[in-house]
């Protein structure tokens, strides 16, 4: 990889039948998973969904809440972007670490810029209202990390396998350039 190039990473954790959000929230309660979560990303410029940002308790200074409400008030620390592409920019200008944490929207629309994609893969199926999107194509990504551990799923009281993987894709996407405005526009 160049030294220039961004890295811009991915992260999100999904079931065996690819549910990933229930309720606005998590399918699951592993707090094993959660935990894992909280560490990769620590330290991070995070760039999140408008729904998603809603569900967190604790939310970092340097997030990037994509929405398209020009009204919305957000904690301290954050900031509204109007596209994934501007909330790419501007994390990357922070010069910490960027990751993209969901939900389903945000992947869908960063995962061509994302160099790496932490995904959990949880081997039980959950009920749920949001799939991990289909198009993103990880099937041909590099697999360049997938370490099992075994934890109890505390809703069901099962104990479940979660793989914690990292897949890489060798040519990701350039950002674009951010739109110029125009004097007087
Ligand atoms: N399993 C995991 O790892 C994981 C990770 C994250 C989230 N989740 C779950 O996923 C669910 C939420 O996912 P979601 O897809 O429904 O919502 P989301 O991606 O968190 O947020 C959707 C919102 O983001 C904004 N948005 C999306 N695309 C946009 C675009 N192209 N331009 C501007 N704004 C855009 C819109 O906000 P406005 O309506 O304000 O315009 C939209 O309503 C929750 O259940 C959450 O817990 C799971």
């Amino acid at each position: 990889m160049a030294d220039a190039e961004p890295l811009i990473s991915a992260i999100g954790a999904v079931g065996s039948n690819g549910m990933l959000g229930l309720d606005g929230w998590l399918p699951w309660d592993i707090p094993e998973e959660l935990a894992y979560f909280e560490a990769t990303v620590a330290g991070a410029a995070l760039v999140i969904g408008r729904l998603t940002y809603e569900s967190m308790d604790v939310v970092p200074e340097d997030s990037f809440i994509v929405s398209r409400r020009s009204d919305l008030r957000l904690r301290p620390g954050c900031r509204r972007v109007e596209s994934v592409e501007q909330g790419l920019r501007a994390a990357l200008a922070t010069g910490k670490p960027v990751f993209v944490i969901g939900g389903a929207s945000i992947y869908a629309a960063a995962w061509p810029y994302c160099r790496r994609f932490y995904l959990t893969r949880i081997e039980m199926p959950f009920a749920g209202d949001t799939l991990f999107p289909a198009e993103i194509p990880l099937a041909s990504w590099d697999l360049v990390s997938d370490v099992a551990k075994r934890y109890r799923e505390r809703k069901s009281g099962r104990e479940v396998v979660c793989r914690f993987r990292q897949y890489e894709q060798r040519q990701p996407r350039p950002l674009p350039m951010a739109k110029k405005v125009s004097a007087g526009a």
